[in-house]
C-alpha cells in the first residue's frame, strides 16, 4: 500500500489533484467515463480548487466525469458544513462538467429516503441492479482523529452494514444527520486514495498505519480490487516509523 509524503499542504494538493487526473484519463481511456467519489471537510478544499485551474482544469475530461461524494452532511447546499456547498464553490461552478453528471446526495429528504434514493442513482449510473456494486474509479477519504472515514465512526451501525451502499448516520463535527457510503461500496473502488493533512492528524496516522488492526473505521478500507494510497502531508506523517515514499 503506497504512502507518499508531501512536504507541505500545498504540494499534497497538488500531489492529489495530479493523482485524481491521472486516474480520470486512465478511466475514460480503459472505460469511457470517470465515476468519481469526493470526501468533505477541510483537508480536501486545496485539491478541489486545483481542480478548476490549469492544468487540471483542461486536463480532466469533465464531459466524461461523474461526481459523487461518499458522505454528506443533513443541511441546506447553502450551509457552510455542506460537502457538496463546498464542492461548487472551490470547483464544480467553475468547470464545464455536464449538471446532470453531478450527484450530491439527496439531503432535503428524510435520512432513510434519501440514503436508498442515492443508492438507487448510485445503480442506475452504473447500469446495475441490485445486489451488484457499481466500482467507482476513485474514491477520496480523509480520516478524523478518532479514525474515522468517510461518515463512517467508531461503533457505530454503519460501519458494519453489509448489505446497503449508502445508509444513514449521526455524528462527527458537526453532530448532525448524515447520509454514507458504507464499506461495501467504498471498499469496491477501483482506486481509493486517502488525504491527510495536519499535525492533529500525526497521532492517528500512526496508529492507523503503523498500529494493531482492525481497530478504527479507516482500517477497515481494503479494496477488494482496487488500490489503496495514503498521501500525507509530513506533519501527518511525524510520528510514523516507517518508511513512506518521500517526494521533493
Ligand atoms: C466529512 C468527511 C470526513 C472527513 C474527516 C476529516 O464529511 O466529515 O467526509 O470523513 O474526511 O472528518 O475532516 P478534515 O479534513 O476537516 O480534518
Amino acid at each position: 500500500m503506497p504512502i507518499i509524503t508531501e512536504p507541505d499542504p500545498d504540494s499534497l494538493a497538488q500531489r492529489g489533484a495530479f493523482l485524481l487526473s491521472r486516474t480520470a484519463l486512465e478511466s475514460v481511456m480503459l472505460r469511457g467515463r470517470f465515476m468519481a467519489a469526493l470526501s468533505g471537510g477541510s483537508t480536501p478544499r486545496p485539491m478541489h480548487r486545483l481542480l478548476s485551474e490549469e492544468p487540471f482544469a483542461s486536463r480532466i475530461p469533465w464531459d466524461k466525469t461523474h461526481l459523487f461524494w461518499v458522505d454528506e452532511r443533513c443541511v441546506p447546499t447553502d450551509d457552510p458544513a455542506s460537502n457538496y456547498g463546498a464542492g461548487l464553490i472551490d470547483f464544480i461552478a467553475k468547470i464545464p462538467i455536464p449538471a446532470d453528471h453531478v450527484h450530491p446526495m439527496p439531503t432535503q429528504l428524510d435520512p432513510d429516503a434519501g440514503a436508498a434514493a442515492y443508492q438507487e442513482e448510485l445503480l442506475r449510473i452504473s447500469g446495475l441492479q441490485p445486489p451488484d456494486i457499481p466500482v467507482l474509479d476513485l474514491i477520496c477519504l480523509g480520516i478524523g482523529i478518532d479514525g474515522h472515514t468517510a461518515s463512517l465512526f467508531p461503533g457505530h451501525a454503519a460501519l458494519s452494514e453489509a448489505k446497503r451502499l449508502v445508509v444513514p448516520t449521526r455524528g462527527g463535527r458537526p453532530d448532525v444527520d448524515r447520509l454514507t457510503m458504507t464499506l461495501p461500496l467504498i471498499n469496491n473502488a477501483g482506486h481509493i486514495l486517502f488525504l491527510i493533512s495536519g499535525r492533529e492528524k500525526a497521532d492517528i496516522v500512526k496508529h492507523v498505519l503503523e498500529g494493531p488492526a482492525g481497530v478504527f473505521p479507516a482500517q477497515m478500507i481494503q479494496p477488494v480490487r482496487g488500490n489503496l494510497t495514503f498521501l500525507l502531508d509530513r506533519d501527518a506523517a511525524s510520528k510514523m516509523q516507517g518508511k513512506a515514499v518521500h517526494r521533493s
